[in-house]
Parts: C-alpha cells; structure tokens; sequence
C-alpha cells in the first residue's frame, strides 16, 4: 500500500484528504515511479474544483507533474531516447494522480532527470516547461520581434520569457510590483498589470507578439495597440480566443525531447524555475492553498 492525496467531492482545497491506496503493477510501456517530488499546477486545481470537467469516478487522484525514482518496470518500457527503463532510473515528466507515494506513468511522457538538476525543480517542469515551449512553437519569436507577455512571473510565462528573450526578442512581461526585480534579472522589462495596460505597453514600443499566459488583459492590450492576430496566443483566455481569434495553444511540442532539453537547460543554469514553497504530502490542503492564493513567484512542491 502507498498513500495518496484522495477527494471524494469538487471544490474547495480543504476536500483534499490523504489516505492508503493500494499499489499496482505497470503495464505494457509503464513504470512505477517512488514520488520524490510532485509539483502543483493550475489545471491541478480546476479539475479539483469541478472547474474542468471529468467523468473519472471518486476517490480521484490529484497531480500531474512529477519526478522519483522507477521502482517497478512494465513490458516494453522504453523511454523516447531508444533505452530501456530500468528499477533505480531517477525520472521526471507527467504521470496522472501524481500527488502521492508512488504512481504509474507511461513512458513517453517520461525523461531522465540530469543529476544536477534540484529534484523539485525536475518535478516541477513538464507541464509549464512544455506549455511555454508549446507558445513558441505557435507563434515564433526573433530578434526582430518585441513580445508582451500577459503572467509573465508565473511558471508557464517565466519559462516563456526566457525562452523567447534566448531568441534575442525584446520582452515585456505583466507582473506584481513584488516580481518585477526577478522578471529584470533574467533580462524580462517588467510592467503592472491592470488598468490602461495598453496605453502604457504602446509607450514602451511597438509590439509585435503577444502571449497571454494568464487571462486576456494581454490580448487585449494586443488588439488596442493592432498586434495582427495571428501574433498572438493564449492559454487561459477561455472565450476570448474565438472572440479575438487570436491562437489557442499548439501541443505538438509537449514530448519527451523536448521535456529533455528544458531539463538540461535547467540543469546548466541558461534556464531558471524557481521553486516557491515545498510541502509534505499530509500538508496537501496547505499546498493547494499557496497555489491558489501566492503570488511569490515559482512552484508550489509535495514531497512526498
Ligand atoms: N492551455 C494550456 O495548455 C495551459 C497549460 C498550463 C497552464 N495553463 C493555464 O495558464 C495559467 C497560468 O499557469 P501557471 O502554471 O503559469 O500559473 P501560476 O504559476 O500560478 O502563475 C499565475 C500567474 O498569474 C499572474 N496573475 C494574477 N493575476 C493576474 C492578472 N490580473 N494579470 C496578469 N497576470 C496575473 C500571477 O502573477 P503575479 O504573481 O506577478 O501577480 C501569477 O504569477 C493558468 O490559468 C493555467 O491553468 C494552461
């Protein structure tokens, strides 16, 4: 038996109990990984709260991202470099219900996680790494371009920013006050987000992409100051992309290669994820209540 972060009921972070779940062997292409670290995530709570809805029956599991250690091995579990997973292989990626003792994952949604990299960092990346990836893969940045970013200290918009300012694009990025210095030390101009965003994004310059990571303040901002639309994309805007008819989000760009390559970036410095707070697994409805409620920049952590 392991135990597990268990609701019965959607809503609020206090339907969050932890409890014993019994363990089950990998099938075909799956590992059974010992949970080290489980970062939490938006989606995380919106399903938890009936935000998103799901017809998988209670007692639900809760998580996504993770990185442990692989306990038990199924038939034919290769990871997406040609090798074989092996018992004791240190993983990281996307395994659902991740937030818990152990949990069951495919592969292909798996990578090794470089020794240098902090195992909350790893467990932390798949979904915002691959979601900021994913942004520039739907609308491509240069040098050429000045990108505002809606979010741009929240983990999917801090991944984002880097990678688009590695481009030698110009970045702007909407943020608290309180994380402007971080967003200036990775080379990000910081601005307040709220009212008359666009009269004081144009003051700045011409922009000339535009990607929403938190709502639709950005694209807004992006239709005042005549961003063509195809120059902008979001991940959260709900109605406002058929409205605008800006990009939904491609997801052609969340593999494993590319879950690798964050990982080494991370793991040499060109990359940074901060991590705000770790929790244990029995502190689940605290955790949950930093996600929802923090604005320190970085990821909230089960360590199981
Ligand atoms: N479509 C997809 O595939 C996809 C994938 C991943 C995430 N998402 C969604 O994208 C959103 C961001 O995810 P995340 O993991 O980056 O979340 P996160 O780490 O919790 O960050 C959210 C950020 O939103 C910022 N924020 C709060 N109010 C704001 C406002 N009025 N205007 C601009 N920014 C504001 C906060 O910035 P400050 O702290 O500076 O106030 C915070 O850092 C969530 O809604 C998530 O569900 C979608």
């Amino acid at each position: 038996m392991s135990r597990a972060a268990l609701y019965d009921t959607t809503g609020g972070p206090d339907v969050l109990y932890v409890a014993e779940v019994a363990d089950t062997d990998p099938g075909p292409g799956e590992v059974t990984i010992r949970v080290r670290a489980a970062g939490l995530n938006p989606f995380d709570a919106k399903m938890r709260a009936g935000f998103i809805p799901s017809q998988a029956p209670f007692p639900r599991r809760i998580g996504g991202d993770v990185a442990g250690t692989v306990e038990a091995v199924g038939a034919d579990a290769v990871y997406w470099d040609g090798t074989p997973a092996a018992v004791g292989d240190d993983v990281m990626g996307r395994a659902a219900g991740a937030v818990g003792d152990r949990v069951t994952a495919h592969v292909n949604e798996l990578t090794r996680r470089p020794a240098a990299l902090p195992v909350e960092v790893a467990g932390s990346l798949q979904v915002a790494g691959l979601t900021a990836v994913s942004l520039l893969a739907t609308v491509p940045v240069t040098s050429a371009d000045t990108l505002l970013i809606g979010g741009a200290a929240g983990a999917v918009g801090l991944v984002a920013a880097q990678l688009a300012h590695a481009t030698g694009a110009r970045v702007i990025g909407t943020a608290s006050p309180v994380n402007h210095e971080l967003l200036r030390t990775l080379g990000i101009e910081p601005i307040a987000y709220g009212d008359t965003l666009a009269a004081r994004v144009g003051a700045l310059g011409t922009i000339t992409a535009v990607y929403d990571c938190h709502g639709r303040d950005a694209l807004d901002a992006g239709v005042a100051l005549d961003v063509p639309v195809d120059r902008m994309v979001a991940i959260a805007a709900y109605g406002a992309l058929e409205e605008i008819g800006a990009h939904n989000v491609e997801r052609d760009a969340r593999t494993p290669e590319n879950l690798a390559r964050l990982a080494d970036e991370l793991a040499s410095g060109k990359l940074s994820l901060p991590v705000a707070a770790t929790f244990p697994l029995d502190e689940v409805v605290a955790a949950f209540t930093a996600v929802e409620s923090s604005h320190a920049p970085g990821k909230i952590v089960v360590t199981p």
